[in-house]
Order: C-alpha cells, then structure tokens, then sequence
C-alpha cells in the first residue's frame, strides 16, 4: 500500500516528544513490511534540503484575508523514505515546532495537504495523520472530494488544538465545520482533535489501555462522549521502538557497550553519569534516572512532593534530564542546589545523555498522571534500567508488577506522592540484592519491543479501512 503519513514531528528532522520517534520509527518498520511509505510535515526554518531541490508544488492559498505561497520541498528519512515538506516562511519560518500561534499554523498547515498532495501526484491509497495538528485533514479531504481513507492516530488527548468562538468565525471554519455524523452523534466541541475524531475512517490510540481510559470521564479530557461514539473504530495498539536505534550493544553514545550476556559492563556508564551528573561515583548506590518531557502529565509534583523523604529515607541517586515548564525548571533546580550531592537536574533536550541516562541508571521512574504510550520505559528496559511507573495507560501495558510473577518492574496504582516513594523503596531494596537485579536486567533486555507486532497490526487497520471506503462507495 502507499500511504502518506502527516505529523508535526519527525525524529531527526523536527523533534520535541515521543510522537517524532512514532511517526518516524513506524514509517520505517511499515516501509520494512514492503510498504510504500511518504510522510509529510511543515517545513521549520532548521530543516535543511538538499541543494537545488526542485519543489514538487507550488500553491497559493487564500488564507485568513491574504494570499500565501506554499512549496513542497522533498527531502528523505534514512534515504528511503520521501518527506515532503511544507514551506511558506510567515506560517513556518520559525525555528520552533510550536509557537503561540499553533491553531493558525497547523489550520494552514492541514487545510494546504490536499492541494499539495494532488500537485505532487502521489495518490496515496491511505491517509494517516497523527495528533490534532492534523485531525482537520479528513475535513479537507470531504470538502475537496478525495476518496481516500484516513487513520487518524491520538497520541495525547490532552493537546486537542482548542479555540474560541472568535477564532472560529475569523478562521473561517465556522462555515466548513462539521457537526455531526448523524442525529445521535454527540456535538463536537471547538478544537481541532474533535473534527478529527467524528470524521477519520479510523481512529487509533498509542496503547490498548489508553484506548479504554479515553472513553471515561478522568481521562477523556472532554472527548469521552465523541469517542464512545466512534468506539467501533477505535483500536488501541502499543508503540515500538526502532530497535536498531536503541542498541545498547552499538549505542555511540554511550561510554561502555553492553548486551544481556555483558550486563556487568555497564557500570562504566554508571560511574560516567555520576561524574557528569556531579554526584560521588559509586557503583553500590542505587541511581534512579528520568528522561522526559517537564510537564504536569509526567508527574513531576510528586517527585516535587517526595524529596525531602526519598533523600532521607533511601539512599538513592536521582538524575533528572527534559524540558519543560519553568515553574518545574525552578523548583527541580532547587531541589539540586539543596541536595548536591544526591540530585542532579540537566534542563535541556540532549540526545547523548539522554543515552548514558538509560545505559547508566539503575531505576528508571515514570510516575506519569496519564501516559498514553510511554516511550522512556521501553528503551530503559532495552538498556537494562528497572522501570518504576504507575499502572496507567502504554506504562500499564508495558510494565507489570514484579510481585504479579513473570513481573518486570515496579507498579503504583494512585496518583499520589506515597505510593509512588513506596515503589521507589521497594526497587531500592531490591537493588541491593544484585543476583536477582541482574536477572532481571539481563530478563528485560531480551523482551522484544520492536515494531514486528504493532506495524503489522496497522496494516491491518490500513486494510479495514480500505474495505471500508469501498464499501461505502458502493452504497
Ligand atoms: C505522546 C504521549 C506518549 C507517547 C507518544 C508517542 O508524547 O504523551 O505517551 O508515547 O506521544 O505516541
């Protein structure tokens, strides 16, 4: 099949979470599967293409009361797979993905795909746009009478791409809006995600757990109606990881290479992150380790909440690396400056620490308010790092509680700061029986987390999809 994915992200290419390395690692495990895969996205000013590339489109679009010129630029991932990027420098000049002024950007942004899709004579037999940057695609597609079907993946429902009244009537999409699918559709509310929703052919989320937690009330952020609506066409499949990529065993970053028969080898990562990280180097002090987004889903209050007791209660290192918001910039850096030699925060976005992080820490702790997927749990289980995560959403579908059997971590159910430290305590206690702590590290690192399953599971719904376009076709 030919199919055309759009996103906002790409790793390497444009990056700020997970959802780059989704749309990126998933194109190339489909493509691995035979498919012919294209993926689309704006094109950030720090995106560079190959000298005299000859545009494979050039639209002008009428676009909120001025006439804005857009080109298709074409560049490659892993020289295999087309990009096509999307250039007008007023909507996309800017270095950074996101910008206050995203509901503009990404309504530009989706409301161009169709013309430049036909341009470009592409002609995918699938359409498969990822997180409400994109969800207005299958509107576009309706109103310029494409017959193509479209998968629309959620990879948080928090970002929803919400607007107001004034927004509505001034971008025009007031009169293109649609409101519902049939007399006892429920209304879709003002943001991107809900067009989305009410119209892909089908919908699909980043875990089986997820996809359930969505339909409530907690975790629906508002959707839960819509997408109980559309629940026959919801599928929930887990997210892999390009496991070529994230190889302890030839991973550049990292100082000492490994795999499950050398896991002892893997303290020289160790002792390179406690001196980087500017904490005593000690190989029998256990050191919990968190590379993530800064960001109230993560988490981060209850860590805030807990280190005054994890400092005097365990004995444990703790080295935190994201970005995020400012307040949690703040307040993390303080907790550093209190307890130098036990806390180290890195705010940055840093590719090869972020390595020596998975292949340096003992514990790695994602005690996250909600958590769609999860990408960090994966790649510290490939790299032998014990995962503390609370039972919600792709953590509760990756990580089991060891005291369950067969377990290969350790579980908290309640968002709250003493469950989590009680996890904290019991890794820790386990750390210190390093025969079984080895097994298990040596237990993980052979799980497989690839793409084989997930990738095939897409093709399946690639294929439901286009069954079911022809069906109604024919209707
Ligand atoms: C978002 C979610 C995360 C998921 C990722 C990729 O960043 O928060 O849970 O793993 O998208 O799907």
């Amino acid at each position: 099949m030919k199919v055309l994915f759009v996103a906002a992200e790409a790793f390497p290419l444009a990056k700020v979470g997970g959802l780059a390395d989704v749309t990126s690692s998933l194109a190339i495990a489909l493509h691995d599967l035979g498919h012919e895969l294209h993926l689309m996205l704006p094109r950030y000013s720090d995106i560079t293409v190959p000298a005299q590339n000859v545009p494979k489109g050039n639209i002008t679009v009428n676009f909120m009361g001025n006439y804005e010129p857009v080109s298709l630029k074409v560049t490659s991932l892993k020289k295999r797979i087309p990009v096509y990027l999307v250039e007008n420098d007023h909507y996309f000049g800017t270095k950074e993905i996101y910008t206050r002024d995203d509901l503009e950007r990404f309504l530009f942004f989706s409301l161009t795909v169709p013309a430049l899709i036909s341009q470009a004579g592409l002609h995918p037999d699938i359409i498969h746009c990822h997180d409400w940057h994109t969800a207005l695609i299958p509107l576009w597609l309706k109103k310029a009478k494409m017959k193509v079907p479209s998968i629309f993946t959620i990879h948080n429902l928090a970002y929803q791409g919400s607007f107001d009244q004034q927004f509505f009537l001034e971008s025009g999409l007031s009169s293109v809006w649609q409101k519902s699918i049939s007399p006892s559709s429920p209304e879709p509310s003002l943001n991107f995600m809900s067009q989305g929703i009410l119209l892909a052919d089908i919908l699909t989320t980043v875990s089986p757990t997820y996809a359930s937690e969505i339909l409530t009330p907690q975790y629906g952020v508002g959707l839960e109606h819509l997408l109980d609506y559309r629940s026959k066409e919801l599928f929930g499949i887990i997210n892999g990881i390009d496991s070529d990529e994230y190889n302890p065993a030839t991973d550049l970053y990292l100082e000492r290479n490994y795999d499950s028969s050398t896991v002892e080898r893997r303290v020289g990562n160790k002792l390179a992150l406690q001196k980087k990280a500017g904490l005593p180097q000690n190989p029998d002090i256990p050191l919990i380790g968190m590379v993530s987004r800064l960001e109230e889903q993560k988490g981060i209050d209850l860590i805030l909440q807990s280190i005054d007791r994890l400092i005097a209660q365990t004995r444990a290192q703790l080295v935190i690396l994201g970005e995020g918001r400012e307040h949690y910039h703040r307040l993390l850096g303080e907790a550093a400056l209190k307890y130098r030699d036990r806390i180290s925060v890195f705010v940055a976005r840093d590719e090869r620490l972020a390595r020596l992080i998975y292949g340096g820490c003992d514990i790695f702790l994602m005690p996250s308010r909600f958590e769609p997927c999860g990408l960090g749990q994966l790649i510290a289980m490939r790299y032998g790092a014990i995962p503390v995560v609370r039972h919600t959403g792709g953590l509760a579908d990756t990580v089991k509680d060891l005291t369950d059997g067969n377990g290969n971590g350790f579980v908290f159910q309640d968002f709250t700061a003493s469950e989590m430290q009680e996890a904290i305590k019991r890794a820790e206690e386990s750390f210190y029986h390093q025969m079984d702590w080895k097994n298990l590290m040596r237990h993980n690192m052979k799980l497989d987390f690839s793409w084989r399953t997930s990738a095939r599971k897409y093709q399946e719904i690639y294929l439901r999809a286009r069954t079911m376009s022809r069906v109604q076709q024919l209707q």
